[in-house]
């Protein structure tokens, strides 16, 4: 068994070694090459002072440190990790945009694709999926996650372990997964980025901790802890969090790594003295590998001879690392991830990019469309503006790696001139991201006034978010929105297209531009799925994953939240209502909101319990319009009478459903009775005594079905 190999091998371990299983290395070096630290860091592995690295990609380099693994003693393989957040060589949209697809299925394609690639080179571990719910658009971090609500967070961190671990651990293409960041770090104070949170458990157990409990539960190979102190102790000093709750009430069987330094960084929290210190509470909180910040290695041993940490806490965390090289079957071959005739065949394949434009286009979220001007009808002639109209390999965002550095990416340009040879397309770039000068806006206006339509590509530059990119301004940055107003006064219909990592603010567009298409990063395919879209040639189905706020003023803003002793009646009620008295309450889109080129219509709600623990909610929905398309419809629990109060409104199930024009289905979707439940005042999780409805919605702000008021599904009175 593999329990009898580890513990077998355990047995032949100095502690010496068994600290070195604990101790991760960035190796952010070319192994063969002539940089200094490479001979020091080969001499570690070989002395098998090191259990795993990261950043080192591509079989060569992977092989040149697998080859001194196997010159230790023990011969004990490493680990490589990566950052493969969203694909390796081919690029996908940013995971904020994959959740905007709601998409399961697509979701976990996309990481297959991104296991295959990078396993053929060699990569045996992603630190990914990040799951932390985010409801902060200054947090740059918001572009890894799936967004704000912990159902579909839950379900979105299911498809991407599925995806990276495929058939499990021993197949070829099949990489370990990180849910990270245990746990809290999307709710950074002030969204900024490795600042505390502070939050009552309550949140925490209902709101932050569900999608890693799904990881969980979907098997997920690896945790990450994270930056951030939670109430006042630093997550990877936190023994409430891995032992009590992970490895404890949960039974995580994996092993937790620490975030980059995070275990060395507890000294500038001010959580210990000195490394020495560190090493001590954070392996006694139960963090098994330490990445980087080289405490472990530096002090586990003498911590042992001082007796202030107990060998047989290290023995556990070298156990649950054996047991995960065991299960990948390294050391059956310590090279089986090694192939360099396998990279050359897998990466970047015609099959692969089909998948990651299929990928992109379902994620472009069509925010209004007032005048129809979408999808763009053959023989016109288009202006395109804007400084992201001939972006390319900024469409691949951020935490994008380089391993294609000839990769030529369509731009939006690229993309409608492919699909349109014939068509005279006039460009102007107007002006620049973050430019201040207008000195292009006339030659803008110029294009404008001789185009039919015009296209506007705008937006964030690609390195405005992501780690440690937090911002106090979320506007669209520069004087992009003044180039927007320039081109609208021409009178000519536009077609705003934005690109950003993160909600942004574009308030005077939103009000004024009747065409707005939300395009994120989008990856390898970017500009060719924007022409999809925007020729009609995919009718888009994407929804908000996020609440786009009007203003930083209303940050955080999310659809679940209470009602309060003082709710408004409407946007207006303001006098002494829980209301700003400057800005409206309502987002500027609401989370689960995205336009079709077609309406569709609801009728017949049903609902029934189904066996003990089921919930069956059935519905009719037809497509009105005159376009096929997909209407991804949501089921919400709207919450009446709670004790303690629950949020207004909660996603509890969500089917997408393709249809033709006039054409009917039906459409049934179950939640179940572990899906209901909340958590009440002892923190126990029960289904609590509510009186509310069900409903079910094309978004959370547009609901079109709604059952009477239920009392007590699967409880007792009040
Ligand atoms: O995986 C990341 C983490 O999300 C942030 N700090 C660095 C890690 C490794 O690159």
């Amino acid at each position: 068994t593999v329990e009898g190999r580890v513990n077998a091998l355990l047995a032949k371990m100095t502690l010496e070694e068994k600290v070195g299983q604990l101790n991760q290395y960035n190796g952010n070096w070319e192994a063969t090459g002539p940089v200094s630290q490479v001979g020091d860091k080969i001499a570690a592995v070989k002395a098998g002072r090191v259990g795993a690295v990261l950043n080192i990609m591509g079989t060569a380099h992977v092989k040149a440190f697998q080859d001194a693994a196997m010159q230790s003693r023990l011969k004990i393989p490493l680990l490589f990790g990566q950052d493969v957040i969203h694909g390796y060589s081919i690029t996908f949209p940013i995971p904020l945009a994959q959740a905007a697809s709601w998409d399961v299925e697509a979701i976990e394609r996309a990481e297959r694709v991104a296991a295959i690639e990078s396993a053929a080179s060699g990569i045996n571990w992603t630190f990914s999926p990040m799951v932390d719910i985010a409801r902060d658009p200054r947090w740059g971090r918001v572009m890894e996650g799936a967004g704000e609500d912990p159902f579909l967070g839950s379900k979105i961190a299911v498809a991407r372990v599925k995806g990276f671990q495929g058939k499990g651990l021993g197949a070829p293409d099949a990489i370990m997964a990180c849910a990270k960041h245990f746990v809290a770090y999307g709710a950074a104070i002030g969204g900024r980025d490795y600042n505390s949170v502070d939050m009552s458990l309550h949140s925490l157990w209902e709101t932050y901790l569900p999608p890693f409990y799904a990881a969980q539960q979907a098997g997920v190979a690896t945790f990450m802890n994270s930056f951030n102190d939670l109430n006042g102790i630093p997550a990877s000093g936190s023994s409430y969090l891995q032992r009590d709750i992970l490895k404890g009430k949960w039974n995580f069987k994996g092993f937790i790594v620490s975030d980059w330094g995070s275990i060395g960084e507890m000294v500038s929290h001010g959580y210990v003295k000195d490394n020495y210190e560190a090493a001590a509470v954070a392996i006694q909180a139960g963090s098994d590998m330490d990445m980087e910040s080289g405490s472990y290695i530096g002090h586990l041993q003498q911590l042992v001879a001082d007796k202030k940490v107990d060998v047989r806490l290290i023995d556990d965390a070298v156990r649950r690392i054996l047991t995960k090289k065991f299960e990948l079957g390294l050391f059956e071959n310590p090279y089986r991830f090694i192939d360099a005739q396998r990279e050359q065949t897998l990466l970047y394949t015609p099959e692969n990019l089909a998948v990651a434009r299929e990928v992109a286009r379902k994620s472009i979220v069509l925010l209004k469309n007032d005048q129809h001007l979408l999808p763009i009808t053959p023989g016109k002639s288009i202006g395109l503006i804007g400084p992201l109209v001939k972006a390319k390999k900024e469409l691949k965002g951020f935490w994008s790696l380089n391993v294609n550095p000839g990769e030529d990416i369509p731009s939006l340009m690229d993309g409608l001139q492919a699909q349109l040879p014939d068509a005279q397309l006039l460009y102007a770039r107007g002006c620049g991201i973050t430019d201040s000068s207008r000195a292009g806006f006339d030659e803008a206006v110029t294009v404008a006034r001789q185009s039919d339509v015009v296209i506007m590509a705008v937006g964030e530059a690609p390195d405005m978010t992501g780690e440690a990119k937090s911002r106090s301004s979320i506007h669209l940055p520069g004087i992009q929105e003044e180039l927007v107003k320039a081109i609208v006064a021409t009178g000519k219909p536009v077609v705003l297209v934005l690109m950003a990592g993160r909600p942004i603010v574009f308030d005077w567009a939103s009000e004024h531009v009747p065409t707005i298409v939300y395009a994120w990063w989008l990856g390898s395919q970017g500009g060719n799925a924007m022409a999809d879209v925007l020729l009609g040639k995919y009718n888009p189905s994407a929804k908000l994953p996020m609440t786009f706020p009007r203003s930083e003023g209303q940050i955080p803003i999310y659809y679940n939240h209470y009602s309060t002793g003082r709710p408004p009646a409407s946007d207006t009620d303001r006098f002494y209502k829980s209301a700003y008295t400057d800005l409206l309450n309502s987002p500027r889109y609401a989370f689960g909101h995205g336009l079709s080129y077609t309406s569709f219509a609801y009728s017949d709600l049903k609902w029934e319990i189904t066996g003990k623990e089921n919930i069956k909610v059935s519905f009719q929905v037809k497509n009105t319009g005159g376009y096929a398309g997909e209407e991804t419809s949501q089921l919400y629990i709207h919450n009446i009478v709670s004790r303690p109060l629950r949020p207004v409104k909660e996603l509890k199930g969500f089917k997408k459903v393709f249809l033709q024009p006039g054409e009917t289905k039906a459409v049934t979707i179950v939640f179940t009775k572990e899906e209901l439940c909340s958590y009440n005042e002892k923190l126990e999780k029960v289904v609590l005594p509510v009186a509310c409805q069900i409903m079910i919605g094309s978004a959370s702000d547009d609901i079109r079905l709604q059952t009477a008021t239920i009392n007590n599904i699967f409880s007792e009175p009040l």
